[in-house]
Protein backbone atom coordinates (compact mmCIF):
# COMPACT_ATOMS: atom_id res chain seq x y z
CA UNK A 1 0.00 0.00 0.00
CA UNK A 2 1.72 3.65 -1.09
CA UNK A 3 1.72 5.97 1.88
CA UNK A 4 -0.66 9.12 1.18
CA UNK A 5 0.18 12.30 3.00
CA UNK A 6 -3.04 11.79 5.12
CA UNK A 7 -1.21 8.63 6.24
CA UNK A 8 0.77 10.93 9.26
CA UNK A 9 -2.76 12.02 10.84
CA UNK A 10 -3.86 8.79 11.21
CA UNK A 11 -2.51 6.05 13.54
CA UNK A 12 -2.41 2.11 12.43
CA UNK A 13 -3.27 0.19 14.97
CA UNK A 14 -4.41 -3.17 12.98
CA UNK A 15 -2.97 -6.07 14.82
CA UNK A 16 -1.44 -4.10 17.87
CA UNK A 17 -2.89 -5.63 21.14
CA UNK A 18 -1.85 -2.86 23.60
CA UNK A 19 -3.89 -0.48 25.97
CA UNK A 20 -4.01 2.73 24.14
CA UNK A 21 -2.19 5.72 26.69
CA UNK A 22 -4.85 8.51 26.76
CA UNK A 23 -4.81 12.36 27.33
CA UNK A 24 -5.07 12.00 30.94
CA UNK A 25 -5.98 15.92 30.50
CA UNK A 26 -9.01 14.87 27.95
CA UNK A 27 -12.34 15.66 30.09
CA UNK A 28 -14.26 14.12 27.90
CA UNK A 29 -13.98 11.48 25.03
CA UNK A 30 -16.34 10.27 22.33
CA UNK A 31 -15.62 7.34 19.86
CA UNK A 32 -17.13 7.34 16.63
CA UNK A 33 -16.45 3.20 15.82
CA UNK A 34 -17.06 2.87 12.13
CA UNK A 35 -16.93 5.68 11.27
CA UNK A 36 -16.95 5.81 7.46
CA UNK A 37 -16.02 9.19 5.99
CA UNK A 38 -16.72 11.23 8.85
CA UNK A 39 -19.46 13.91 8.15
CA UNK A 40 -20.69 13.25 11.94
CA UNK A 41 -17.25 12.84 13.13
CA UNK A 42 -15.96 15.95 11.89
CA UNK A 43 -19.28 17.76 12.72
CA UNK A 44 -19.25 16.53 16.48
CA UNK A 45 -15.46 17.72 16.78
CA UNK A 46 -16.84 20.73 15.50
CA UNK A 47 -19.62 21.50 17.82
CA UNK A 48 -17.23 20.20 21.20
CA UNK A 49 -13.71 21.51 20.91
CA UNK A 50 -12.41 21.13 23.87
CA UNK A 51 -13.42 17.62 24.18
CA UNK A 52 -11.62 14.70 22.90
CA UNK A 53 -13.12 12.35 19.50
CA UNK A 54 -11.48 9.35 18.14
CA UNK A 55 -12.74 8.10 14.71
CA UNK A 56 -11.73 4.42 13.94
CA UNK A 57 -12.80 2.44 11.06
CA UNK A 58 -10.80 -0.33 9.01
CA UNK A 59 -11.17 1.23 5.85
CA UNK A 60 -7.97 3.60 5.22
CA UNK A 61 -9.22 5.47 2.08
CA UNK A 62 -12.25 6.80 4.36
CA UNK A 63 -10.39 7.76 7.05
CA UNK A 64 -7.36 9.45 4.42
CA UNK A 65 -11.17 11.43 3.63
CA UNK A 66 -11.52 12.17 7.17
CA UNK A 67 -8.12 14.00 7.25
CA UNK A 68 -9.02 16.09 4.47
CA UNK A 69 -12.23 16.78 6.02
CA UNK A 70 -10.47 17.88 9.07
CA UNK A 71 -8.22 20.35 7.62
CA UNK A 72 -10.97 22.19 6.01
CA UNK A 73 -12.87 22.34 9.03
CA UNK A 74 -10.43 23.57 10.82
CA UNK A 75 -10.78 20.36 13.12
CA UNK A 76 -7.81 19.31 15.81
CA UNK A 77 -9.41 17.71 18.53
CA UNK A 78 -9.24 14.27 16.89
CA UNK A 79 -7.31 11.30 17.26
CA UNK A 80 -7.79 8.70 13.93
CA UNK A 81 -7.42 4.99 14.25
CA UNK A 82 -7.20 2.42 11.62
CA UNK A 83 -8.27 -0.54 13.69
CA UNK A 84 -10.56 -3.04 14.08
CA UNK A 85 -13.95 -2.33 15.94
CA UNK A 86 -13.96 -5.78 17.97
CA UNK A 87 -10.09 -5.35 19.17
CA UNK A 88 -10.12 -1.49 19.87
CA UNK A 89 -13.21 -2.34 22.54
CA UNK A 90 -11.87 -5.17 23.52
CA UNK A 91 -7.91 -5.14 23.75
CA UNK A 92 -6.81 -1.12 23.19
CA UNK A 93 -9.79 1.07 25.22
CA UNK A 94 -8.71 0.90 29.34
CA UNK A 95 -11.32 0.50 31.45
CA UNK A 96 -14.09 3.66 32.02
CA UNK A 97 -12.17 5.17 29.71
CA UNK A 98 -15.21 7.18 27.29
CA UNK A 99 -18.23 9.16 27.58
CA UNK A 100 -20.13 7.99 24.37
CA UNK A 101 -19.56 5.85 22.01
CA UNK A 102 -21.70 6.34 18.19
CA UNK A 103 -22.01 3.15 16.05
CA UNK A 104 -23.39 4.73 13.60
CA UNK A 105 -25.86 2.65 10.74
CA UNK A 106 -23.18 -0.42 10.95
CA UNK A 107 -23.11 -2.39 7.76
CA UNK A 108 -26.03 -4.81 8.40
CA UNK A 109 -24.86 -8.37 7.00
CA UNK A 110 -28.34 -8.85 6.17
CA UNK A 111 -28.05 -12.70 4.55
CA UNK A 112 -27.99 -15.27 7.34
CA UNK A 113 -24.75 -17.17 6.60
CA UNK A 114 -23.34 -13.36 7.11
CA UNK A 115 -24.38 -12.36 10.50
CA UNK A 116 -21.46 -13.70 12.31
CA UNK A 117 -19.34 -10.52 10.99
CA UNK A 118 -22.06 -8.39 12.45
CA UNK A 119 -20.08 -5.75 15.54
CA UNK A 120 -23.22 -5.76 17.72
CA UNK A 121 -23.39 -8.88 19.03
CA UNK A 122 -24.11 -10.27 22.61
CA UNK A 123 -20.65 -11.00 23.87
CA UNK A 124 -19.62 -7.72 22.61
CA UNK A 125 -21.88 -5.76 25.20
CA UNK A 126 -19.93 -6.53 28.03
CA UNK A 127 -16.66 -4.84 26.63
CA UNK A 128 -18.82 -1.77 25.46
CA UNK A 129 -19.81 -1.60 29.25
CA UNK A 130 -16.29 -2.14 30.65
CA UNK A 131 -14.53 1.32 27.98
CA UNK A 132 -17.63 3.48 29.18
CA UNK A 133 -17.26 6.01 32.48
CA UNK A 134 -19.47 5.21 34.63
CA UNK A 135 -22.84 7.26 32.89
CA UNK A 136 -21.03 6.34 29.59
CA UNK A 137 -23.57 6.16 26.57
CA UNK A 138 -23.72 4.40 23.66
CA UNK A 139 -25.52 6.08 20.84
CA UNK A 140 -26.69 3.05 18.58
CA UNK A 141 -28.30 3.80 14.87
CA UNK A 142 -29.33 1.70 11.73
CA UNK A 143 -31.19 1.70 9.31
CA UNK A 144 -31.67 -2.19 9.12
CA UNK A 145 -34.82 -3.38 11.19
CA UNK A 146 -33.11 -6.40 11.70
CA UNK A 147 -29.71 -5.51 12.90
CA UNK A 148 -31.31 -2.77 14.65
CA UNK A 149 -34.05 -4.88 16.96
CA UNK A 150 -31.40 -7.58 17.21
CA UNK A 151 -28.55 -4.94 18.91
CA UNK A 152 -30.66 -3.10 20.94
CA UNK A 153 -32.14 -6.20 22.34
CA UNK A 154 -28.62 -7.66 22.93
CA UNK A 155 -28.16 -4.35 25.36
CA UNK A 156 -31.65 -5.12 26.48
CA UNK A 157 -30.37 -8.33 27.78
CA UNK A 158 -27.14 -7.90 29.02
CA UNK A 159 -28.59 -5.99 32.08
CA UNK A 160 -25.76 -3.41 32.13
CA UNK A 161 -27.57 -0.46 29.89
CA UNK A 162 -30.70 1.51 30.19
CA UNK A 163 -31.92 2.82 27.58
CA UNK A 164 -32.05 6.68 27.53
CA UNK A 165 -32.75 8.27 24.41
CA UNK A 166 -32.21 12.05 26.35
CA UNK A 167 -28.36 11.98 25.94
CA UNK A 168 -28.37 11.89 22.34
CA UNK A 169 -30.63 15.27 22.12
CA UNK A 170 -27.88 17.64 21.58
CA UNK A 171 -26.76 16.03 18.47
CA UNK A 172 -29.99 15.13 16.91
CA UNK A 173 -29.36 17.34 13.87
CA UNK A 174 -26.23 15.97 13.07
CA UNK A 175 -26.18 13.27 10.24
CA UNK A 176 -23.39 10.93 8.86
CA UNK A 177 -23.11 9.70 5.39
CA UNK A 178 -24.92 6.79 5.17
CA UNK A 179 -28.16 8.29 6.99
CA UNK A 180 -27.90 11.16 4.68
CA UNK A 181 -28.30 8.75 2.06
CA UNK A 182 -30.61 6.28 3.20
CA UNK A 183 -33.50 9.12 4.23
CA UNK A 184 -32.22 10.53 0.44
CA UNK A 185 -33.50 6.66 -0.41
CA UNK A 186 -36.64 7.28 1.75
CA UNK A 187 -35.45 4.77 4.21
CA UNK A 188 -36.00 4.99 7.85
CA UNK A 189 -32.43 5.46 10.02
CA UNK A 190 -33.64 4.67 13.93
CA UNK A 191 -31.46 6.02 16.61
CA UNK A 192 -31.07 4.89 20.09
CA UNK A 193 -29.07 5.51 23.59
CA UNK A 194 -27.90 3.26 26.34
CA UNK A 195 -26.52 4.34 29.36
CA UNK A 196 -24.52 2.40 30.86
CA UNK A 197 -25.01 0.94 34.74
CA UNK A 198 -22.58 1.18 36.79
CA UNK A 199 -21.31 -1.83 38.55
CA UNK A 200 -22.09 -2.01 42.41
CA UNK A 201 -19.36 -1.74 44.12
CA UNK A 202 -18.01 -4.69 45.85
CA UNK A 203 -18.78 -4.70 49.46
CA UNK A 204 -15.70 -5.58 51.54
CA UNK A 205 -16.81 -8.72 52.76
CA UNK A 206 -17.60 -11.74 55.58
C1 LIG B 1 -22.16 1.48 6.41
S1 LIG B 1 -20.66 2.29 6.83
C2 LIG B 1 -21.21 3.54 7.99
C3 LIG B 1 -20.20 4.62 8.15
C4 LIG B 1 -20.62 5.77 9.08
N1 LIG B 1 -20.81 5.31 10.45
C5 LIG B 1 -21.88 6.41 8.58
O1 LIG B 1 -22.94 6.21 9.22
O2 LIG B 1 -21.82 7.09 7.56
C6 LIG B 1 -19.89 1.13 7.93
C7 LIG B 1 -18.46 1.49 8.23
O3 LIG B 1 -17.96 0.58 9.20
C8 LIG B 1 -16.67 0.14 8.82
N2 LIG B 1 -16.50 -1.18 9.40
C9 LIG B 1 -17.16 -2.31 9.07
N3 LIG B 1 -16.79 -3.33 9.84
C10 LIG B 1 -15.85 -2.82 10.69
C11 LIG B 1 -15.08 -3.38 11.73
N4 LIG B 1 -15.21 -4.66 12.05
N5 LIG B 1 -14.22 -2.57 12.38
C12 LIG B 1 -14.08 -1.26 12.06
N6 LIG B 1 -14.81 -0.68 11.08
C13 LIG B 1 -15.67 -1.45 10.41
C14 LIG B 1 -16.68 0.15 7.31
O4 LIG B 1 -15.39 0.26 6.78
C15 LIG B 1 -17.54 1.37 7.03
O5 LIG B 1 -16.78 2.55 6.90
Amino acid sequence: MKKQPQDDFIEILTDKYQLLSLDESDLIRELDLGCGVGSFTAALAQRYPERKIFAADVMIGRLRKLVKRNKRMDVNNMTILRVEARNLISYMFPDNSLDRIHFLCPDPWPKDRHRGHRVLVSDFTSQIHRVLKEDGVFHFASDDEDYYAMGNNALRMSGLFIEEVQHISDIADIKSDFEVRWLAEGKKVHHTAWRKIPRPAKSIGH
